[in-house]
């Protein structure tokens, strides 16, 4: 018998682990920082309830529906067709994703260790001993890159953060997945709240919340909208088929479309709020926010060092970004966990040693492309940078119009309607509707986007 989650809460509890993550505390900030604020904001709410929602209704349906691996529940879905594909490619951009994802998952716990040894501070005082007129920000600038390129320290720190996850999974769908989902959730909440009350009383904090709400459309382009709605896909983890396979866990009980709202609606609100926490204390202290990347491994801790009780609430941010962290990659290394026991048939013991192998191998690379790798690139990008943008804005986006074309033309109207109202017991106002959105509406939009952002319709439009 194939495991299900015990509890419709735990259910969600999972899928909100997967959205929420990384995407959400380290790259929209980021992004709405170098993307000109509340005008990004904009078109990223839009996008998430265009195509997000629709989407994610899409992806949970074909899992629990199917009750099968990406790959597999395309073929039990519709056997025998190229359709197949989509889900082994899926699984494919999980292991990309997860490459480059643990890299960071790895700087979260070395930072997390930087806190609680108050290394900050202490850094930062013994170089102003030498060179008084150093600032904080240009001293752990020096530090986070100097880490960063290093070769072993963030390849040990993946590696354990790999580990973590590859024992969580051991414990099984019930017993590792939504038990520390259900756990975990909840701490991520309340420490994040606690983070943004504090951001919201400094002296200051009205600056940043400006920047993140009051919109300046000048500096919207058409790579403005491919990113937003990259980080949409993104942070809603929708587009490769990890929300199929917590969909397959689902029981047959579970609302589709609350589920999914509940989701989109808790990924929203944790980004804002990340948001709310981070631009405020930016401002406060004077330090730009459109720092890229290292927006919470250098911004932040200069803010954290000149911030009264700093140690605790640089202690207790890293502590958050890695549980957030560490329920998203849970589920994209289920992906592929569940593709190699189901599709391939090794045990799932076997089958996540291999999956963890795998990671390890683009973690590595991902890593090391930072630093002595530097000089390979690919259409000028670092192999760490173009993974994150070749999973993000092309095949997330691509992904997602295969499954939303899947769902609106070639699943049978009937299937897409029992699994809305599960059988007849729940209202069905909303299964047409979807099905158009799905069959025109967000494929048109995914390609004009996509077409927009790689420049091939000029700016003029
Ligand atoms: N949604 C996750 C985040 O915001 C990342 C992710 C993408 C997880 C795709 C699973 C699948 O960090």
């Amino acid at each position: 018998m194939r495991s299900t989650f015990s509890t419709r809460m735990g259910a969600i509890a999972a899928a909100a682990g997967s959205a929420i993550g990384l995407g959400n505390i380290w790259r929209f900030p980021y992004m709405t920082g170098e993307n000109g604020g509340a005008a990004f904001l904009l078109i990223y709410l839009g996008a998430v309830l265009v195509l997000g929602i629709p989407l994610m209704i899409a992806e949970l349906l074909i899992g629990r529906t199917a009750h099968a691996d990406v790959a597999g529940s395309f073929r039990k879905l519709l056997p025998d067709t190229k359709w197949y594909w989509v889900g082994a490619v899926s699984v494919f951009v999980a292991v990309v994703i997860l490459g480059f994802y643990s890299v960071i998952s790895g700087w979260t716990l070395e930072y997390t260790w930087r806190a609680l040894t108050n290394d900050f501070q202490a850094s930062v005082a013994s170089a102003q001993l030498v060179t008084p007129e150093a600032q904080a920000s240009q001293i752990l600038t020096m530090d986070f890159n100097a880490f960063a390129q290093s070769q072993l320290p963030p390849v040990l720190w993946a590696s354990l953060f790999i580990a973590i996850n590859a024992f969580i999974l051991l414990g099984g769908v019930q017993k590792g997945i939504e038990r520390a989902s259900n756990i975990l959730m909840p701490i991520l909440l309340l420490l994040l709240v606690a983070l943004c009350v504090n951001s919201l009383t400094l002296p200051g904090a009205s600056e940043g919340l400006k920047f993140l709400f009051e919109p300046d459309f000048s500096k919207v382009t058409g790579q403005t909208v491919l990113a937003a709605c990259g980080q949409a896909f993104f942070s809603m983890s929708v587009g490769m088929g990890c929300l199929i396979i917590y969909g397959s866990y689902m029981g047959d009980s579970t609302k589709l479309g609350k589920t999914a709202l509940s989701v989109a609606a808790l990924d929203t609100f944790i980004a804002l709020l990340a948001g709310i926490t981070i631009f405020p204390a930016c401002y406060s202290y004077g330090i730009t926010p459109n720092a890229g990347p290292s927006l919470i491994f250098i911004t932040l801790p200069s803010v954290f060092v000149a911030m009264p009780g700093g140690y605790f609430w640089a202690l207790l941010f890293f502590v958050l970004v890695t549980l957030a962290a560490l329920t998203s990659t849970m589920s994209l290394l289920e992906a592929e966990v569940t593709f190699f026991n189901e599709t391939v048939g090794l045990s799932r013991r076997r089958a996540i040693l291999l999956s963890s192998l795998i990671t390890w191998v683009f973690c590595i690379v991902s890593s090391l492309s930072l630093g002595i790798w530097d000089g390979y690139r690919i259409a000028g990008l670092n192999f760490f940078d173009f993974c994150d943008f070749v999973t993000s804005s092309v095949f997330m986006p691509l992904g997602a119009a295969a499954i939303s074309l899947f769902v609106g033309w070639k699943l049978d109207r009937q299937i897409v309607r029992d699994a809305i109202t599960n059988c007849n017991e729940d209202s069905g106002w909303y299964v047409l509707p979807l099905i158009w959105a799905l069959r025109i509406f967000c494929p048109a939009i995914i390609f004009l986007i996509f077409l927009k952002g790689i420049g091939l319709i000029p700016d003029a439009i």
